[in-house]
């Protein structure tokens, strides 16, 4: 993979109050690459996250977006960049339907002003034809859903307006293997439109499956990154608990020192 990073964050800290929960940490990702961030409860995961997508402002550290240093102060700057989050609740409304939720907030109007719900059916099944061919039910509220097409519609909404990197924060913690496998599928599909995507999990089952790279954090720092075909389950467990880097990846701060 020769092109330029889609993202690259370095050097990022943030603290609150007297905790450092962002530690100087420094990680990219390519177009068309999935990487799965990983880390016990307190790690910095969802923190490193939040810097990205605006939701936190970060204390220091720079974000360079395809090579380009970007201002990254809000949601909205974010979006402005193509960076869309898929946080674990989803933010579905639950009473209206998948094209309602696709468009929430962005209705398409008529040149009467009224809602457009033709223009907006129609774009739904566009999306939702090249996401999850299967789904159709496009009449019903999300609600009445099951979890993996729940997360399809989810996904769509952030897709649909040019998402060109995905932040996807624990996607399969509240779903059953089948679904788990669906939003597997999903992934791939947008791995090979091209779109970047952060994978936060718990699941290192679930990451090796789906990720090109693995990235730990323990205490707010990087333990390591690696290819997931550079290391074992084994290892990557002992990144985790340990903060021990294994050859095959490269040692970020958080890394244990050698022993002597
Ligand atoms: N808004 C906040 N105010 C104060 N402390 C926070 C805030 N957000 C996160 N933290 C702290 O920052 C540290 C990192 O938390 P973060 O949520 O990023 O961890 P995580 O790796 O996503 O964990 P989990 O796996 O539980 O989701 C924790 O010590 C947490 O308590
Ligand atoms: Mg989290």
């Amino acid at each position: 993979m020769t092109a330029k990073p889609l993202v690259e964050m370095r050097n990022i800290s943030i603290a609150f109050g007297g905790i450092r929960a962002v530690d100087h940490a420094s990680l990219d990702l390519f177009p068309g690459e999935v990487v799965g961030l990983l880390g016990h409860n307190g790690a910095g995961k969802s923190t490193l996250i939040k810097i990205l997508s605006g939701a936190y402002r970060r204390d220091s550290g720079d974000i360079y977006i395809t090579g380009e240093k970007a201002e990254i102060n809000n949601p909205r700057d974010a979006k402005k960049y193509g960076i869309e989050t898929i946080y674990q609740t989803l933010a579905l409304a639950d009473n209206v339907d998948a094209a309602a939720n696709l468009f929430l907030g962005r209705e398409l109007k008529t040149r009467w002003g009224t809602l457009d719900d033709v223009s907006m059916e129609a774009e739904a099944r566009k999306v939702m034809g090249r996401l999850n061919p299967r789904f159709r039910r496009f009449k019903e509220p999300v609600i009445k859903l099951s979890g993996g097409q729940r997360q399809s519609v989810a996904i769509a909404r952030a897709i649909y307006f040019n998402a060109r990197i995905l932040i996807m924060d624990e996607p399969t913690a509240a779903l059953g293997p089948q679904e788990t496998a669906q939003v597997g599928e999903l992934v791939k599909q947008l791995k090979a439109e091209g779109i970047g995507i952060f994978l936060i999990s718990h699941d290192i089952h679930d990451v090796f499956d789906l990720a090109d790279r693995v990235c730990v954090m323990k205490n707010g720092q990087v333990v390591g990154t690696a290819r997931t075909s550079d290391v074992t389950q084994d290892e990557v467990l002992g990144m985790i608990i340990l903060g021990k880097c294994p050859p095959g990846a490269v040692p970020g701060p958080g890394a244990m020192p050698m022993a002597a």
